[in-house]
């Protein structure tokens, strides 16, 4: 089997703690290279001055190979801060009014990308596989090919790609576009991001459609795909189950007095609909006032690079908003929100959504979601949690079980969580009946290997090397 070469921007550096890492692609990603092994790239997540940035660290935890790369103060700024997090993720969150565009930042990010092809390049064998994740890095394919490079390379977006009219705002799209037909195989999290980047495709008229999943652009040709991510089910429904007779959990339901417990996780950040969410949990408490001190949420909120000035304003505008509720609604011996800026240990996590009677998961707009996943897996067949699920997470394309919202419609989300707290349990079995058996097919290790095997599939390094 190939040597497997990941590449990311963002590392789950071992951590002896086990704090769950923020995000979807550590936890998924780190859980299907425990499984496969291989070496994988990123940033060490520290910055420095330009001379300060010393040789690789090379660390090596079970399977995994880890090489990790300090980054400069200014990449930090252009190229994360900047460029990814200040144009393409709003961008591909369709909020095109937060987009910052400016030149420097644009630069810096193609810099930033040339620096991590040369980091890659004498770490790469010929027969590996180069498998590279997320926004930060689209450009670092057409950069290895630059300098050479016939390996099989893959990518996979964890996040949406937007329809045509949005990306087409992007003073670069064209630039990038371009780059992501340096790969071999480019991995989508859903059928409406895979049609989306073929409609930016087609609009360009940038490379000819062989059929649904292929394409040429002159020389080349590639494969686009859709490929949902998912969890590692019965392990995490193991765990949760396990979690239920800890001291914390016991802590957890003495606290809630019995209070039914309604449980958000997210980020810290803007597309996670957080302050509609908080809007929907008050408009559905002050029409069903009966529910008042019957009911509790858990809002556990990471903070999130707090650096980018548009998270910064969210924390503040997210802690006024949960501070403004418990001071209007709370009574002395009931806080309608407990509101947590922290990370919490993936044990314990689990032992909260399997404790939860239902969770909102209300995303303004997001590639997939694995709280959704994780928190139907955690549940108890017996007697299961309901899932509330955004229309617009790409989780909603699977779990069609879920009750299905639209964020934007705040008196809508009320209505659907006074319905979710009230579902006969018969109903709530059926539904996560469904939903479990979509999670068990679809898991991070089909993810993983459905990509892989597409990977694998096309042409060795040696047959693809054009003849002297
Ligand atoms: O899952 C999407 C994603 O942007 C990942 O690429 C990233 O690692 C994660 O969210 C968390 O964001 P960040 O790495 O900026 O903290």
């Amino acid at each position: 089997m190939a040597r497997l070469v990941v590449v990311s921007n963002r590392v789950p550096i071992p951590d002896k703690s086990g704090t769950a890492p923020a995000g979807g692609l550590a936890v998924a990603l780190q859980t299907a290279l425990e499984a496969r092994g291989g070496l994988w790239l990123g940033w060490s997540g520290r910055s420095c001055t330009d001379d300060a940035v010393g040789p690789l660290q090379r660390l090596k935890e079970g399977n995994i190979e880890y090489a990790l790369t300090d980054l400069t103060e200014r990449d930090v700024e252009e190229y994360y801060q900047g460029f990814a997090n200040r144009v393409l993720w709003p961008i591909c969150h369709y909020r095109l009014d937060l987009a910052e565009y400016g030149r420097r930042e644009m630069a810096g990010y193609f810099r930033v990308n040339r620096f991590f092809a040369s980091r890659l390049l004498p770490l790469i064998e010929p027969d590996d596989l180069i498998w590279i994740h997320d926004y930060h890095l689209i450009p670092l394919a057409a950069e290895l090919r630059r300098q050479g490079v016939t390996n099989r390379i893959g990518f996979f977006l964890h996040i949406p790609w937007p329809a045509p009219d949005v990306f087409h705002a992007m003073p670069v799209h064209e630039a990038l576009l371009t780059s992501m037909t340096a790969y071999d195989v480019l991995g989508f999290q859903t059928e409406h991001d895979r049609e989306n980047f073929a409609d930016c495709l087609s609009r360009h008229g940038l490379g000819d459609r062989l059929d649904a999943f292929r394409f040429t652009v002159g020389e080349r040709s590639f494969t686009a795909r859709s490929y949902p991510i998912g969890i590692e089910t019965d392990d995490f429904a193991a765990l949760a189950k396990r979690a239920a007779e800890t001291a914390l959990h016991k802590r957890m339901l003495q606290s809630l007095d019995g209070k039914q417990l309604i449980i958000g996780v997210d980020r810290l950040d803007y597309s996670k609909g957080i302050t509609q969410r908080i809007d929907a949990f008050e408009s559905f408490l002050t029409r069903h006032a009966d529910s008042q001190r019957k009911v509790t949420l858990l809002q556990i909120t990471p903070k999130s690079r707090s650096e980018v000035p548009e998270y910064e304003a969210m924390q503040r505008a997210v802690a006024e908003q949960a501070g403004r509720v418990n001071g209007a609604l709370g009574t002395v011996d009931w806080v309608p929100i407990r509101y947590i800026n922290r990370s919490l240990r993936r044990p314990a996590l689990a032992g909260l959504y399997r404790m939860a009677k239902l969770a909102l998961v209300t995303p303004l707009r997001d590639g997939m979601n694995l709280v959704a996943k994780e928190f139907v897996a955690a549940q108890n067949g017996e007697d299961p949690g309901v899932l509330l699920l955004s229309r617009f997470a790409g989780a909603a394309q699977e779990l069609k079980e879920a009750v299905l919202v639209n964020p934007y419609d705040v008196e809508g989300t009320a209505d659907a969580i006074a319905r979710s707290l009230a579902m006969p349990v018969e109903e709530r079995r059926e539904r996560w009946t469904a939903m479990m058996t979509t999670l068990r097919t679809n898991d991070v290790f089909a993810w993983c290997d459905g990509f892989l095997d597409d990977l694998a599939a096309g042409p060795t390094p040696q047959q693809a090397r054009p003849a002297a």
